[in-house]
């Protein structure tokens, strides 16, 4: 702007009002250009807040208009009002894009992407042992037998002796026993052992079963067994097994010949065969191992069956009368059958598994397939 020398005091007063509404149309400009840039809303608010906020900068403008000069004060006011006007339409436009905008960065960020592939859950499966346990005592029960439990720590009692074999029976010795320190002090039936010991088999639930039921018994006892073996491909030293027992009036060979049949067509297929093996066993009397026909070469021979045809199953018989007697049942009036069965071994043939070590190895591998 021009001066004139030693110019007149109106001139000087015309410029500072010029200056103010230049300064008025320049704060708008800059005001605009911040608007424009403001990246978010927070950002917006400090904008306006150093504009319009109570120490903003068209706030100082507006409270500064009593010192301008009256005739002046009309074209400054209408300056500060079309800029305040300008800031405040730039501000809300500018709010309303950034919202939009916010609010569409917020829906991108949540979304779910349909396409991508889901994690699957590994579920967890019951333990083949377990499975088969339940398939052969499903069977039973549908029979009408209820399930009987006995002690894994047994005493010599109900292991052995009320099973037909004192203490010099030589069938002691047709499974190694672990016996437990017996902290009781009491007179052990077999000198140098204990007369507690981890049970060899289920036929102890026999024993307990004849003590604690009503006749007539028909009942299975599944569990655990221990034998002091080291574990190979047909041994294992803790195992399932699963004991059945029959006493009742008239019961004859015919009916466990039947049962048994039965129970290797539910678990094997309807076209296996049985057979049944004269053998011996201190509690029974007869005794005989039950054989199923070899479901690879069905019966003709083969590696699995070793070249028999036959595969060995379970154990069963009559049950001897001493041992009803022995546990004060009248031989002459009542008859019973009984068998046991590994269910590792049974799980085996089932399913072709050649090694029985590889059900209780946690091999998730092999565990997977059943
Ligand atoms: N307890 C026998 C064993 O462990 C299996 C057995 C055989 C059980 C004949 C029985 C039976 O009840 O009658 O080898």
């Amino acid at each position: 702007m021009r001066r004139r020398a030693g110019g007149a005091g109106r001139e000087t007063e015309r410029d500072g009002r010029m200056a103010i509404v230049e300064e008025l149309e320049a704060l708008r400009e800059q005001t605009i250009a911040q608007i424009a840039q403001a990246a978010d809303t927070a950002a917006l608010e400090q904008v306006r807040i150093g504009v319009l906020g109570k120490a903003g900068t068209l706030t100082g403008y507006l409270r500064q208009m009593g010192q301008i000069a009256k005739e002046e004060r009309a074209a400054v006011g209408k300056t500060a009002n079309e800029v305040r006007a300008a800031v405040e339409g730039a501000l809300a436009a500018r709010k309303e894009e950034l919202a939009a905008s916010e609010l569409a960065a917020a829906i991108d960020a949540a979304a779910v992407d349909v396409t991508l592939p889901g994690r699957s859950q590994q579920v967890g499966t019951r333990h083949l042992i377990n499975r088969i346990t339940d398939e052969i005592s499903e069977i039973f029960l549908g029979l009408g037998y209820t399930v009987a439990t006995g002690p894994e720590v047994e005493t010599d009692y109900y292991n052995f002796e009320a099973l037909n074999a004192p203490a010099d029976h030589p069938s002691r010795s047709l499974a190694d026993t672990f016996y437990v320190r017996d902290l009781s002090g009491a007179q052990a039936a077999v000198r140098g052992e204990s007369d507690v010991l981890l049970r060899t088999q289920t036929s102890g639930v026999q024993v307990h079963a004849m003590e604690d039921n009503e006749l007539p018994i028909y009942v299975i006892a599944p569990g655990k067994v221990y034998r002091r073996d080291v574990a190979d491909p047909s041994h294992l030293p803790q195992f399932t097994q699963i004991e059945g027992l029959v006493v009742d009036e008239g019961i004859t060979f015919g009916d466990l010949k039947g049962t048994l049949d039965y129970l290797c067509k539910q678990m094997f297929g309807e076209e296996r065969k049985t057979r049944f093996r004269a053998h011996y066993f201190p509690f029974t009397e007869p005794s005989a191992e039950v054989d199923v026909s070899c479901g690879i070469c069905h019966g003709e021979g083969c590696r699995f069956c070793k070249g028999t045809g036959w595969l060995e199953i379970l154990g069963c018989g009559m049950v001897d009368p001493n041992v009803l007697s022995m546990s004060g049942i009248d031989p002459e009036k009542y008859s019973g059958f009984a068998f046991g069965m590994g269910v590792e071994r049974i799980a085996c043939l089932k399913y072709n598994v050649p090694d029985l070590r590889m059900l209780v190895e946690g091999d998730m591998r092999f565990l997977r397939q059943f």
